[in-house]
């Protein structure tokens, strides 16, 4: 009903019934087709309001894998999210207790059956089983994708259907590596590089390895986190951030992972861009991990991996149009006769709390 009433309204206001494309000069969200929004980018100099991508084409008829970066601390006996120093949480850097977002990635995955979420945790929690607790009272514990079925040294993941019908669909890796024996809660470093993130992170044509991380070429580690944002979150450069400059890191951050095509990419203000920005970055990345060509809009079903005859179209290096109506080519991949990885790519959001 709500949605036959905003699009009479559309109607009414703009005297035409289509929802604008990408690219298109717009007045507001509801004007744009789903998977976009309506905005600027000062930023790059544009400033006329234009329908940009928010969302990432679908690797498979399922939606893939989304992640946060959460950083967790005891506080007011209780965990909570907290952006802090000194490994402490404070009165004025404290966000909220743990247990209401938790809630929410639960409420979601009951929702959602065949979402994967992963949760990637900066972990300052030294309460006895502090972690475990707070996940068992989220109601999060049926989706625990276990540590035993997490691949060593660098061997591949269960494909995204056996996560699904496994329900093993919540993936967490926590920065303490003595709970990964003590809580089944994984060791985030022995699955994963990661680069600089900040400012550090984002000279470009260098992609070095984030303190607490393995080298990135380390391929003993199978999975790759891309990290693009600046030390303070910056709304209105993040249009410019979110775009170009990123897939530029990202194709830097692949030469220095030993040809390695990030998993996770993570952005501030994930909606923002000038033009394709995250989503489009993730549709390249997923483009060579599925199909071995420059997008996942001219992966098709049992094509041979590296083969990427589509029509010209599709292949233009242009952000890629239309996201949405290319989901139903995804229908029967998982007919594939090479079986999917998990290892797609998802948007993590990285919770910054301004101080
Ligand atoms: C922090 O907040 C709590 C609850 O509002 C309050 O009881 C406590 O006194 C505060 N601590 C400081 C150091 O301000
Ligand atoms: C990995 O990168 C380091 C530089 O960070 C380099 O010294 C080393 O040779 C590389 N190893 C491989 C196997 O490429
Ligand atoms: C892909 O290959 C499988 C197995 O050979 C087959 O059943 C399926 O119909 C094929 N799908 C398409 C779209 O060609």
């Amino acid at each position: 009903m709500q949605l036959i009433t905003s699009l009479i309204i559309t109607c009414l206001l703009f005297g035409f019934c289509s929802a604008l494309k990408e690219g298109q000069t717009c007045v507001s969200n509801g004007n744009c087709d789903s998977g976009l929004h309506c905005e600027t980018c000062v930023a790059n100099g544009n400033v006329r309001p234009r329908c940009t991508r928010i969302q990432p084409v679908n690797p498979t008829s399922k939606n893939g894998v989304r992640g946060l970066m959460l950083d967790m601390y005891d506080f007011q006996n209780d965990i909570w999210l907290c952006h802090s120093f000194g490994g402490q949480c404070f009165n004025n850097t404290a966000f909220q207790p743990a247990i209401n977002v938790l809630k929410e990635i639960q409420a979601f995955l009951e929702a959602n059956p065949s979402e994967i979420v992963t949760i990637i945790i900066e972990d300052y929690v030294t309460s006895p089983r502090g972690l475990s607790k707070v996940f068992d009272a989220a109601g999060l514990r049926k989706f625990w994708f276990p540590v035993s079925r997490m691949p060593k040294n660098g061997g591949s993941w269960p494909t995204v259907d056996d996560m699904v019908q496994k329900n093993q669909r919540m993936v967490v890796f926590t920065s303490k590596s003595a709970k990964e024996a003590s809580e089944g809660i994984a060791y985030q470093w022995r699955y994963m590089v990661e680069n600089q993130y900040g400012n550090g992170g984002m000279i470009a044509g260098s992609c070095p390895n984030r303190a607490e991380s393995p080298a990135m070429n380390a391929t003993s580690r199978s999975l790759v986190l891309i990290n693009y944002f600046p030390d303070i979150p910056d709304v209105t450069q993040a249009c410019r951030h979110n775009s170009a400059p990123l897939i530029s890191m990202m194709n830097t951050c692949h030469v220095a992972a030993g040809n390695r095509w990030p998993n996770f990419i993570a952005v501030d203000f994930y909606k923002r861009s000038d033009g394709g920005g995250a989503p489009e970055a993730i549709d390249v990345a997923n483009g060579h991990l599925v199909c071995g060509c420059e997008n996942i809009v001219i992966c098709r079903a049992n094509m041979t991996f590296g083969v990427c005859d589509m029509p010209e179209a599709d292949i233009s290096p242009a952000p890629a149009t239309k996201p949405v109506a290319h989901d139903s080519s995804f229908a029967n991949l998982e007919s594939r006769p090479v079986p999917l990885q998990w290892l797609f790519i998802s948007i993590l959001v990285a919770i910054l709390l301004q101080l």
